[in-house]
């Protein structure tokens, strides 16, 4: 048999890559996963959320429930938008800790927070289109927009998150975005949260410049101390549209999340939604929809914020006694990440597999800059790594880079 792995496809008659395929995922987010796999390996790279979190007895409760009771809308094909029961708890969700509910026309269920900012991507830029996204961002994202060939300007951010005053500076000196990516809360990867300050300038940049704001949630409800700011969606509905996901306060198994924005772009989402999956998996849809119902979401974020800054407050003390002068970190108030900038001189790059042979898996910042910036920075995850590890992997991280 042929080794389809090795054949070139010209061989086969199957073109190459489609045009739109093309700058995707390179081996980006392929080389964060890879850690994953490998034994006795203390990983800080890929940001899963811990399986101590996943609901499985609950899960099952509701399988049964469903078989006892004949239940077919689980089972069935969904509504584009989502079905009305899910629409209706992540409506109060949204009422509840944002204050605002979003009517069904602003809506639409996803495929998880990935498909809402493919989406976005799809209906709403052209080839040459200009996005600005935080420096670093979500690789997921840069690989979104780079996928429909868009022009990306990465503005940079501190520990305030991203610099509204040099986005406003690049705005007056003629940068003309069509769209604006932001992680406001606990960002992926830098461990950072937007200042309650810089939200209202921000979206007001939004109104006055012309660009439409992607607000990406997905960690704002694993706050350590469960408190929020305003979202950017509620503070600007007009010129917002949210991204969010279950997959890390519930589980990423469904691939379930949601968009939420005007109006006009909601009913342009649900088109291209119509074009490619059609609806949302209607049993994660109904598994979370009762899972609310039954306040078990709520119960389970409890636990969750608890381990995660557990997780973050080992890692901070290790990074503490262990990294070396120069050295630096963002604390984060939730979320996954911790943003690690190395001495002068350090590269992460070559860090990444000296550390892997000392049994640590870390990502090199420059994964997370669409420029190729970052090099002396590291994306540590805290997420998914053994409480009992931590301690431990950064000694041996601490070691690797003292070599
Ligand atoms: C900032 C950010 N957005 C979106 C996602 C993907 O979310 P989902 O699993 O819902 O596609 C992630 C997952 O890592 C993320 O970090």
């Amino acid at each position: 048999m042929r080794d389809l792995t090795t054949t070139p496809l010209g061989g086969l008659g199957v073109e190459p890559a489609a045009r739109v395929a093309h700058g995707a995922a390179g081996d980006g987010i392929a080389s964060v996963l890879a850690f994953l796999g490998m034994p006795d390996i203390v990983s800080f790279a890929g940001g899963f959320p811990d399986p101590e979190t996943f609901p499985r007895e609950r899960v099952a409760t509701l399988f049964e429930e469903f078989a006892a009771s004949g239940e077919v809308t689980a089972f069935q094909y969904a509504p584009t938008r989502g079905l009305a029961g899910t629409l209706d708890v992540l409506a109060g969700r949204l009422e509840t800790q944002e204050g605002r509910r979003p009517s069904d026309d602003e809506f639409v269920v996803t495929s998880g927070a990935i498909e809402a900012l493919e989406l976005v991507t799809k209906s709403f830029l052209d080839p040459g289109d200009l996005v600005v996204v935080e420096a670093p961002t979500y690789l997921g994202a840069i690989q979104a927009f780079r996928s429909f060939e868009a022009e990306l300007e990465a503005v940079p951010l501190d520990e305030e998150g991203l610099d509204v005053e040099e986005l406003e500076r690049r705005l007056r000196g003629g940068l003309r975005p069509k769209l604006l990516y932001t992680i406001p809360d606990h960002q992926n990867p830098a461990g950072v949260t937007l200042a309650a300050g810089r939200r209202e300038p921000l979206v007001e940049l939004a109104r006055r410049y012309g660009f439409l704001v992607v607000e990406d949630v997905a960690y704002r409800e694993l706050g350590f101390s469960g408190e929020t700011l305003p979202s950017l969606w509620s503070t600007a509905p007009d010129v917002v549209v949210q991204a969010g996901t279950t997959s890390k306060t519930f589980f990423p198994g469904v691939r379930l999340g949601w968009a939420v924005g005007p109006p006009e772009i909601a009913s342009r989402l649900v088109d291209a939604k119509q074009n490619t999956d059609q609806c949302a998996g209607a049993l994660g849809q109904r598994l979370f929809e009762e899972s609310v119902r039954r306040g078990w979401i709520d119960e389970q974020l409890v636990r969750s914020r608890a381990l995660y800054r557990r997780k973050s407050e080992l890692l901070l003390a290790a990074l503490e006694r262990s990294m070396p002068a120069g050295a630096r970190w963002t604390r984060p108030r939730g979320g996954f990440f911790s943003w690690l900038t190395l001495p002068e001189g350090a590269s992460s790059v070559e860090l990444a597999p000296r550390a892997a042979e000392a049994g640590v898996g870390i990502v090199p910042g420059t994964l997370f800059f669409p420029d190729g910036r970052g090099v002396d920075t590291v994306r540590l995850s805290f997420s998914l790594v053994d409480e009992a590890l931590i301690d431990d992997g950064i000694e041996r991280l601490a070691s690797a880079l003292a070599r």
